[in-house]
């Protein structure tokens, strides 16, 4: 009998935890030891059954109508009373994207393709160019903080411009983003659920508003090409919807991007001799940006919930089963990627990576969140070739099922 089929006959793993100590410092060794193990198993620490491998995992992203997305942003643990009686009372929200199925979700990502229009995506580029230009300028020579500096506030500025949100409003709007990995996809403390809820009520709040504002006065953003498909056609999008999108779209646009491009610049500093390549070439950088989705990922794993038994690889999951998928092991399934261990921004097959999903749900920001990171990669390879990062330096990844990207990345930026 193989390990597999010992697996798939009992597949219970009582020590996987995405929220323990080694699997928060480095999920890989885990993701290849569950990969190699058994193709699902349940998880008894997180209550939830995983996926491991390439082909199943992009049959759960293909199959919405056994694997639905509605989980997708609810708190991995209970919440506490009090941040339930927070939200009851100011928090309005409901599934619009990423955690919700058709046929809702087709009406709205519909309406939302036409916002992330090609036209509205290269409108964008300058302005990337801009404040990151403007960023790495104030960077002063000497032991710096790439994520405080450059990889925390460009996607925030950015997501924000997009969404039409004003430049003076942006720092009282991040400090309400604050923490909210934590809230749906970590274990917080009872005192930190209540500030996030709390935050969550003041930024639903604010969206609401902001809405209600485009649609007496339309600009020349996101916000504003949603309230014209909704004047033209109240059922085909309705206000409430939009404050949904926006709501979500400022948390989905933000702490993905930042933590992309702080995992892409450790991974770079760290294989010296493809940084340096880079930099004597930067037309490399759009492909080892997808080797680097590939292989360093800020969602290294997501959500979904069974609508009916079904069998994966062999293994029976239940209905109504909490799932998570491994897009980091299925991004390292040798049965897809020639020596997937191996870092190798020159490798040809990298852009199969499922780091953005697949299928409907397929990630929508997927364009800003590429040309983000090529612009802040450009820009640190021009400016600063020869930054090192600070050898020994402990990297700190909050502790949650989903999300990765350092919290600080110091290097020593040169004169
Ligand atoms: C490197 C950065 C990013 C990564 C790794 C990433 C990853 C993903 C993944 C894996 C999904 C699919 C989830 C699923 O199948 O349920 C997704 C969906 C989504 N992403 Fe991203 N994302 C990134 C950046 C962005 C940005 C910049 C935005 C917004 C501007 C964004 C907005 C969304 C939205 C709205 C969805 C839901 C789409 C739907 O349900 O139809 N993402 N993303």
């Amino acid at each position: 009998m193989t390990p597999t089929d010992t697996a798939a006959k009992c597949p219970v793993r009582h020590g996987f935890d995405p929220l323990g100590d080694s699997y928060v410092a480095d999920p890989y060794p885990i993701h290849t030891a569950v990969r190699e193990e058994a193709p699902a198993f349940y998880a008894e620490a997180i209550d939830m059954w995983v996926i491991t491998r390439y082909d199943d995992i992009e049959a759960v992203l293909k199959d919405p109508a056994t694997f639905s997305a509605a989980v997708g942003q609810r708190p991995v643990f209970p919440m506490s009373e009090e941040a339930q009686r927070i939200l009851k009372d100011g928090f309005r929200a409901y599934p619009v994207m990423s955690d919700c199925d058709p046929p809702r979700h087709t009406r709205i990502r519909k309406h939302n393709m036409t916002g992330f229009s090609p036209r509205r995506i290269a409108m964008l580029e300058p302005k990337v160019w801009a404040k990151a230009t403007e960023l790495v300028d104030a960077i002063e020579p000497g032991r710096v903080d790439l994520v405080s500096a450059l990889t925390y506030p460009l996607p925030a500025y950015m997501i924000f411009t997009f969404i039409g949100f004003p430049d003076e409003d942006m720092d009282m709007l991040k400090s309400w983003c604050g923490n909210r990995i934590a809230f749906s996809w970590g274990r917080p403390s009872g005192d930190e659920q209540r500030e996030i809820a709390t935050n969550m009520t003041h930024y639903w709040e604010y969206c609401e508003k902001f809405v209600a504002q485009r649609a007496a006065e339309p600009a020349d953003d996101f916000t504003s090409d949603l309230v014209r498909i909704h004047q033209a056609d109240p059922d085909a999008l309705s206000l409430a919807d939009i404050t949904n999108v926006a709501y979500g779209l400022s948390f989905a646009g933000h702490e993905t991007t930042t933590s992309f491009t702080g995992n892409a610049i450790r991974q770079l500093l760290a294989n010296p001799e493809q940084w340096a390549a880079i930099c004597q070439d930067r037309s490399l950088i759009a492909k080892a940006i997808e080797e680097l989705l590939r292989f360093d990922s800020s969602i290294p794993a997501w959500r979904r919930i069974t609508t009916r038994a079904v069998d994966v690889g062999g293994v029976e999951i239940p209905a109504e089963a909490k799932v998570l998928i491994l897009l980091g092991a299925a991004n390292r399934d040798p049965n897809h990627f020639e020596n997937p261990e191996t870092f190798d921004i020159h490798r040809g097959d990298a852009r199969r990576h499922l780091a953005f999903g697949k299928g409907i749900h397929y990630c929508i920001g997927a364009p800003l969140a590429r040309m983000e990171a090529r612009i802040a990669l450009d820009l640190l390879a021009q400016r600063a070739p020869d930054m090192q990062m600070v050898e020994g330096q402990d990297f700190d990844f909050p502790p949650n099922v989903s999300f990765r990207g350092p919290r600080s990345l110091l290097v020593d930026w040169p004169e």
